[in-house]
């Protein structure tokens, strides 16, 4: 019988519903809430009202998409946390009911599980190479900066972290000083394009282990910024490649280093990247060149897959649905991250 997982993803900003059917993905439904571009960072109490009123329209589309009915559906995954509570609510609340109406189970998602498992994604008729277990995954995300070793689709353990900003954060609050609207990570990505990476320097953090620290980098662009604009009050707008390109190889400088360290520490050299900051072009390109020069494997969601989005969602449903790892209706969502 076919497998068919219905997933909802509403931790943050976005609104989305896609279906997987016998592990491929057959919809991938996305509604991106432009209202928080003016305040500079998503706004809790809007995302909610924004998903409440999203959520109905994006599964409709996704199950039609996919050519699937409510009939179908085996059961449904929603992600549970970590994300903002108004906004988890919605997605949890909607896959609740529907799954109550159809008599089927519930499968609750860690959002950064999710995010690991975007490799695994391909759509039918597709056949990818999947990194074999266990591998290494550079999580980093909005909110999130990790290194994990992947035991199995279920199973993993972190082995680096950051102490403060999350790559995301990093990559925003410099496109904030520098003027950028909300989210910065995607226009630094695409200024950079037309920069030189060398022009500028920052400085380096000096953490023990596995772990990052980016709030030192993000401290000292700051000051950099305002020195500069002192001198030359259109600094930013006469430089932004240059800028751009300078503060992103620093902060991918950074998330490398200890990419490499992991893999020597481990010898393990089949590496993947996840989360959204995975779809900056710079760090994909680097990961590919820094793989071909240590021989190492290396797995990139495809660029749809790298931000937030329900396939990622449904997948790792699809992979709890087989060992029959289910929800109760009385689990609730969680805002922070906790240990599973
Ligand atoms: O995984 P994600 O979509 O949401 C969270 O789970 O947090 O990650 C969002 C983060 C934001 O900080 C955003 O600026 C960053 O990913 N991001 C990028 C790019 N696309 C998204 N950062 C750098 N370059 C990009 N192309
Ligand atoms: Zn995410």
């Amino acid at each position: 019988m076919d497998i068919i997982i219905l997933g909802i993803e509403s931790s943050c900003d976005d609104t989305s519903a896609a279906v997987i059917k016998n592990g491929k993905v057959y919809s991938n439904r996305v509604a991106n809430q432009d209202v928080h571009k003016e305040y500079g960072g998503v706004v809790p109490e809007l995302a909610s009202r924004a998903h409440q009123q999203n959520i109905v329209p994006v599964v409709d589309s996704a199950l039609k998409t996919a050519g699937v009915t409510k009939e179908e559906l085996s059961a449904i995954a929603f992600t549970r946390g970590p994300g903002l509570m108004g906004a988890l609510l919605v997605g949890t609340s909607f896959a609740k009911g529907l799954a109550l109406s159809r008599n089927i189970p519930i499968i609750d998602v860690n959002h950064l599980h999710a995010h690991i498992l975007s490799v695994f994604l391909q759509e039918e008729g597709e056949s990818k190479a999947m990194p074999p277990f266990p591998y290494l995954t550079l999580l980093v995300s909005g909110g999130h900066t990790q290194i994990l070793i992947i035991k199995d689709h279920l199973h993993s353990e972190i082995i680096g972290q950051t102490m403060d900003d999350a790559a995301g954060e990093a990559f925003d609050k410099c496109a904030k000083v520098m003027g950028l609207p909300y989210p910065g990570g995607p226009l630094i990505d695409k200024y950079a394009k037309e920069g030189n990476p060398e022009t500028f320097q920052f400085s380096k953090p000096n953490i023990p282990h596995l772990d990052y620290s980016f709030s030192g980098l993000k401290t000292s662009f700051l000051y950099f910024l305002r020195d500069r604009i002192k001198a030359d009050p259109d600094f930013v707008e006469n430089n932004k490649p240059d800028i751009c390109a300078s503060i992103q190889k620093s902060i991918i400088d950074i998330l490398m280093d200890k990419l490499v360290q992991a893999s020597q520490q481990t010898g393990i050299h089949h590496i993947a990247i996840a989360g959204g900051v995975s779809a900056n072009s710079g760090l994909r390109n680097r990961l590919v060149t820094e793989g071909q020069a240590r021989g190492w494997q290396t797995y990139i969601p495809e660029f749809k897959y790298s931000t937030d989005n329900a396939a990622m969602i449904a997948i790792t449903g699809y992979y709890k649905y087989l060992r029959n790892d289910f929800a109760q209706y009385s689990d609730t969502p969680f805002a922070r991250i906790k240990a599973e």
